[in-house]
């Protein structure tokens, strides 16, 4: 497939890799999108993608890896803010067996490169059907693009690690300014009273500040995840949400054993897995369940868990690890993951691991 870009876009310049370029390029793609997407004050999208969702009874997400978690977050977005059911599911998955599905499905198909063969089987069976879709890529006249009735660009510029960095979070600010004005259309005021241009400035600085602490993140990496085979990422709702591609992240290219997990399920089993040195990142950015984490991290620490903290500042305690700037609630992800994205990263360069080029994986997977 072809890539429209400034050959310059995919010089690494002075960066060791492409992923450490793209961790820092997301401050400037989140102002990208809002030059892109907003007229003013209001979000700017197509009137007839509007109207086709607004007919919608159902939103259905698909997609892949790091795109399937990026529609995890939408999903809440899309409910927050339109009231309209959506369900996200994974493209290999939902391809071989679907949900029964509602009477008017409206389709969102996540996928940065816009090839990933899973997706475009679902999306196949989904034009056969006449339903009507959207593609949110990174590659414009990618097939998925070519194939959906609309699309949505992630204006992320070329993303050559095979770790998805800056797209999984264009993806997210793409969801969120799509949900803003499909609410607005239905005149819902939770979309209308929604300050989304604003919170993506505070967010593209809070981003900023962030990868400024890259000497912190790399100290962590360094004392608490280079040695252990297994790593554990928790957190409750949302922040369960992060904690799934904040995993990802970790076992793609530094292969430590990690999982997310919903942190009020570990005690009905896997906190077995919990010993010594085990470390155990807690994300906490939500009001209702941050006190529940915390108690959640507890139990892995009396079973000797190194326990390490993502939180938002407003929630923030004098041990915790890493503390993030506040945002809206609904869009957090846009900065806990971050620090995971370094995390990751630091991982991997300190094993001396090929961090854009991991073992066994690629960049675009075009086989089922
Ligand atoms: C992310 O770090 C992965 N390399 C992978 O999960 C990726 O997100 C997935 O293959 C989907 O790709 P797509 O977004 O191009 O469809």
């Amino acid at each position: 497939f072809t890539v429209d870009m400034d050959p310059s876009a995919a010089d690494k310049g002075a960066y060791p890799f492409y992923m450490l370029k793209e961790i820092d390029e997301q401050p400037a793609v989140m102002r990208k999108l809002v030059q892109k997407y907003f007229d003013g004050d209001q979000p700017e999208i197509d009137n007839n993608l509007l109207k086709d969702m607004n007919d919608a009874d159902h939103i259905y997400i698909i997609g892949a890896g790091t795109s399937y978690h990026a529609g995890l977050i939408g999903a809440r977005m899309f409910e927050k803010l339109t009231g309209t059911p959506t369900t996200v599911h994974i493209s290999s998955e939902f391809a071989y067996e679907q949900p029964l599905l509602s009477k008017k499905p409206f389709f969102i198909f996540l996928s940065q490169s816009g090839e990933t063969a899973d997706s475009r089987e679902v999306l196949v069976h989904v034009n056969e059907n006449k339903w009507p879709s959207l593609t949110i890529t990174n590659v414009d006249k990618s097939t998925l693009s070519r194939e959906a009735t609309y699309t949505l660009l992630l204006y992320a510029g070329p993303e050559i690690a095979v770790a998805s960095t800056k797209a999984y979070t264009a993806q997210i600010a793409v969801e969120a300014i799509l949900a803003k004005a499909l609410g607005e259309y239905k005149n819902i005021s939770a979309a209308a009273e929604f300050d989304l241009k604003q919170q993506l400035g505070t967010i593209a600085n809070g981003m900023q500040a962030i990868t400024d602490s890259k000497d912190t993140l790399e100290a962590v990496a360094t004392h608490y995840l280079s040695k252990p085979r297994n790593a554990f990422y928790i957190g409750r709702g949302i922040d369960w949400s992060v904690s799934l591609e904040a995993a990802l992240k970790l076992k793609e290219i530094s292969y430590v054993q990690a999982e997310g997990f919903a942190s009020g399920e570990l005690k009905h089993g896997t906190i077995a897995l919990i010993e010594k040195g085990t470390p155990v990142i807690g994300i906490i950015t939500q009001d209702r369940t941050a006190g529940l984490t915390r108690s959640n991290l507890e139990e892995t620490e009396s079973r000797g868990a190194n326990t390490l903290t993502i939180v938002s500042r407003h929630l923030a305690k004098e041990d915790d690890t890493i503390v993030i700037p506040d945002v809206d609630e609904l869009l957090t992800p846009l900065l806990s993951v971050v620090p995971a994205q370094l995390l990751a990263y630091y991982t991997s360069l300190g094993k001396g691991l090929d961090v854009d080029k991991p073992r066994n994986l690629a960049k675009s997977v075009t086989v089922q």
